[in-house]
């Protein structure tokens, strides 16, 4: 006779109401899981699915009825006879708030959804004024705590600068960051232990910066790239995507993703090769693999090189097939 092994103790189901209907979930369940399973999209930005939860930018609030504040969905969890509404006005008006301040401060271009949301939730960025000038490259990294200026109200301050490329595969474009904390985490102690990146400055003057803003390349970074796997706003990219974006090549809807398995040694971390054209123009890794979680080091993320066609003459009597 075989007996079960049961790997963790059996969860308690809870029953609560979410926007009036009642769910039952096991204990533990976050309000944001609890709504993707039924179906009811929450916007998310700093959130991860392989991270813990930071809650820095808000915009997943929801209303819990009886609670003095908003609650941020994606970490929030759902309690025995909790009532929780995800769509009220105030939840509406917060949302709107959150993406107006970031709209208008950085660079949201590469940001999936976001056209989607400011229109849900009428978010009206440009009504703070025109944006100011981007900000000289090193100028934001120079500035020091307690030493902020406040602008004269004329313009809406930002975060834009010139892109950081300092290195072959990958570019920092900081105007596009929302200081969501997520590369931070995979850099250091969630996952690569690394520890090359962390937070510099305080207030609106707080960025992502390596340490005493060193290159890349004189940094503790090991080019594993498990910060772009996170970054959900395209501000940290492989060189070749911000290559294609700024030649106005880049299209995703011509780009197929095939999910193979990393040749270089015997873990066998699963990577999905983005191709557009017959090119491998970067590469991800499934979150849900239960040994890597999306990591990868750098030769499974940057060393696909060597089988992309060479040009004339490359692989003499081979002639390649689509990837
Ligand atoms: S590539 Fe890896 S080591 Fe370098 S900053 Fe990103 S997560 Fe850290
Ligand atoms: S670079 Fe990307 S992942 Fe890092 S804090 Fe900025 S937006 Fe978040
Ligand atoms: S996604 Fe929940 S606080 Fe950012």
């Amino acid at each position: 006779m075989t007996v079960p092994v049961h790997l963790a103790p059996p969860k308690r189901l809870i029953d609560a109401t979410i926007d009036g209907e009642e769910v039952r979930v096991p204990e533990g369940t976050t309000v944001l899981d609890a709504c993707s399973a039924s179906g009811t999209e929450i916007p998310t930005l700093c959130y991860g699915d392989t991270l813990a939860p930071r809650n820095a930018c808000r915009v997943c609030v929801v209303e819990v009825e009886g609670a003095r504040t908003l609650a941020p969905a994606c970490s929030r969890k759902l309690e025995p006879g909790m009532s929780v509404n995800t769509d009220s006005e105030r939840v509406r008006h917060s949302r709107k708030l959150v993406l107006e301040l970031l709209g208008s401060s950085v660079d949201l271009s590469t940001t999936p959804k976001v056209p989607e949301w400011m229109d849900r939730y009428e978010a009206e960025p440009d009504r703070f004024g025109p944006r100011a000038e981007p900000a000289p490259l090193g100028e934001r990294d120079a500035r020091r705590a307690g030493e902020h200026e406040a602008g004269d109200g004329t313009v809406a301050a930002t975060v834009e600068q010139p892109p950081k490329i300092d290195n072959d595969l990958y570019v920092r474009d900081y105007s596009k960051c929302i200081m969501c904390y997520k590369c931070v985490d995979a850099c250091g102690d969630q996952w690569q232990n690394s520890f090359a990146i962390g937070v510099a400055g305080r207030g609106f003057d707080a960025r992502i910066s390596t340490e005493h803003d060193a290159p890349l390349t004189d940094s503790a970074c090991v080019y594993c790239g498990n910060c772009i796997e996170v970054c959900p706003t395209g501000a940290l990219s492989f060189a070749t995507e911000f290559d294609m974006r700024q030649a106005g090549t880049w299209d995703e809807e011509a780009q197929t993703e095939t999910t193979t398995i990393c040749t270089y040694c015997g873990v066998g971390c699963n990577l999905t090769l983005h191709v557009q054209e017959n090119e491998i123009v970067k590469v991800t890794s499934p979150h849900d693999n239960p040994v890597t979680h999306g990591n990868l080091c750098i030769k499974g993320r940057f060393g696909f090189q060597h089988v992309q066609r060479r040009g004339e003459g490359a692989g003499k009597g081979a002639e390649k097939g689509p990837l």
